[in-house]
Order: structure tokens, then sequence, then C-alpha cells
């Protein structure tokens, strides 16, 4: 798996995060609604082990909603005792975004006070909607934080009320790939991008994925009337639907996978999930 997170940009990672920890009160942790497994870090967990903590499952407008509730029930009962709301968002719909507010306070009634405010610290891998959740709960745009994992240095606190803090730079950890399919997943939903990953093995794993899953799905999309064949075959029905052809009349395999991975990742294919909690 070309995936190339060094040992050291991990080491810092975990160091800038126990450093700040202490002085968070509550952590919103982001992961993608679609993959909540795959795109979440142990080492938040590790790191902020017993701190009080939002999972917010973003971009729950492209997930299923019924694996979307089953996530919310399967992480809410969490393997430790940390305190802990689990709920899906979209960081793109502001009131949405807020509603994590209320959740916090709950989290951490004991943090109401000027002298005694609530802390909050947006936490995630790269592409989960950080930077976007940040913009939605300051209500205003941040400026950008880049993309190494680990906190900023020049990380400041916004008032967003007497009472309430949110760090404007989030903490930054890196995809952790527990296996080659979790890679698969996180290039599918482009989670993770710019690896050395060929679009045409993400999209040989999305089609195998979506026939067995969303199978009627893309009949529909693609106008085929069966969905018989190797996944290469597959493409190749798909890219003769779609007109993603070179010179002479063949299918560009390359085309089609691009195309397919496009639709796949904007929701055109309608909301799915890549992994559900009991697999
Ligand atoms: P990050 O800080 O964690 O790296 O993520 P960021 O906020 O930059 O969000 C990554 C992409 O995800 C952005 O798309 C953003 O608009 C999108 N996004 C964030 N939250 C949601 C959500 O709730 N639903 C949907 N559908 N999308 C969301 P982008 O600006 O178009 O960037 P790109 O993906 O084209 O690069």
């Amino acid at each position: 798996m070309a995936i190339h997170w060094y040992p050291s940009h991990m080491a810092k990672a975990e160091k800038a995060l126990r450093a700040i920890i202490p002085q968070v009160d509550v952590l919103i942790e982001v992961v993608d609604a679609r993959l909540p497994r795959s795109s979440s870090n142990p080492v938040l967990a590790k790191v902020s082990k017993g701190k009080p903590r939002i999972i917010a499952l973003n971009k729950a407008d492209l997930a299923d909603p019924a694996i979307t509730k089953a996530w919310i029930a399967a992480l809410e009962g969490g393997a430790d005792s940390t305190p802990r709301k689990v709920v899906a968002i979209e960081a793109t719909n502001s009131k949405m975004a807020k509603s994590l507010f209320a959740l916090a306070r709950q989290l951490a009634p004991l943090r109401n006070s000027p002298v005694k405010p609530l802390r909050l610290m947006v936490a995630g891998i790269p592409n989960v909607g950080k930077s976007t959740l940040i913009n939605a709960l300051a209500g205003r745009k941040i400026a950008n934080v880049g993309d190494e994992p680990g906190v900023t240095k020049g990380q400041q606190r916004i008032r967003l009320e007497p009472s309430l803090y949110l760090l404007d730079t989030p903490g930054l950890l890196w995809p952790k790939i527990h296996d080659e399919d979790s890679g698969y997943r996180l290039a599918a939903s482009g989670a993770i991008r710019d690896t050395s990953m060929e679009e045409s093995d993400v999209a040989r794993f999305a089609i195998l994925f979506l026939v067995e899953k969303y199978g009627k799905r893309v009949k529909e999309r693609y106008g085929l009337s069966d969905l018989n064949g190797d996944w290469k075959e597959l493409l190749l029905a798909i890219g003769r639907r779609r007109g993603c052809l070179v010179a002479g009349g063949g299918v560009e395999i390359n085309k089609v996978a691009q195309l397919l991975l496009k639709e796949l990742r904007g929701g055109e294919l309608g909301r799915i999930s890549f992994e559900s909690p009991g697999d």
C-alpha cells in the first residue's frame, strides 16, 4: 500500500496531540460517515483516553442512512467508558454543525463560565471535513491549516461565546490503513488522494464492491441489463454506455475508472457506505 505517512510524521503528530489534549475539555473527532472505521485513527483514542468526545460522522449526506444509524448505535456502546456522544452531521450545514455545541455542553457541564470556559478541539484524518466544520462552528472562514499531521504551532483559541472556545486548527491524524481493503475504501471514497495507487485498481475495488452491495444502482445508473462478467468487463460495459472511448472506438479503461470514482465520490450513485459495523 503506497501511502507515505513516515514514522517521523506520526511521532510528531502524536506528540503534538499529547501536548494539546490537557487544554481541551471536549474533543470533536471527525470521521467520514461512509467509512467510520477506516477514517478514524486509534492514536487519538490512545492519546486522549478518558477525554469526553463527540464522534461526528460527517458527510452523512453521502452515506447510507440505515448503515449510519447502525454505526451510531455501535460507536455509542464504545469499547471503553470514555464519555461520548455520537452524531451524524453535514459540516456543510452550519445549523447541523452548531448542534454540536449543545452536545459538548452536556459532556462537560461544569465548564460553563468565562473563568472555566468550555474548550473544544476538532481532530481527524485529512479530508473528513475538519476545516469545513471549524468554519461552520466559528461562523466565518478560518485561515487554512495545511495538512501536516499534528497541530500547527500558531494555534489559537477563538472565543465563540464568553464561555466557549474553539481551537482554530484541528488535530491532524494520518489514516491508519488496517488492511488492503481499508486503503481501497479510503481511496474510493476520496478520503486519501495523491497516493501511488493506480486509479484502475481503486476502480476495480469500487465496481466489485458496488456490484456486491449496490448492484441495482449500478444497473440503473449505467443502463446495464445485467452485472455478469468480471470487473474489467463491467468497466468496459460502463465505458461503452458512457462513451469513454479512444480513437478507433475502443474503451479507455482509465477514463471509465475516473468517471466511476468521480460519480461514486460525488454521490451520483446515491448514498453509499463503504463499511458497516458488523463487517
Ligand atoms: P479537512 O479539513 O478534514 O481536510 O476537510 P475539508 O474541510 O477540507 O473537507 C474536504 C472536502 O469535503 C471539501 O470538499 C468539503 O467541502 C467536503 N465536505 C465537508 N463536509 C461535508 C459534508 O458534510 N458533506 C459533503 N458532501 N461534503 C463535505 P471540496 O472543497 O469540494 O474539496 P475537494 O473534495 O473537491 O477537494
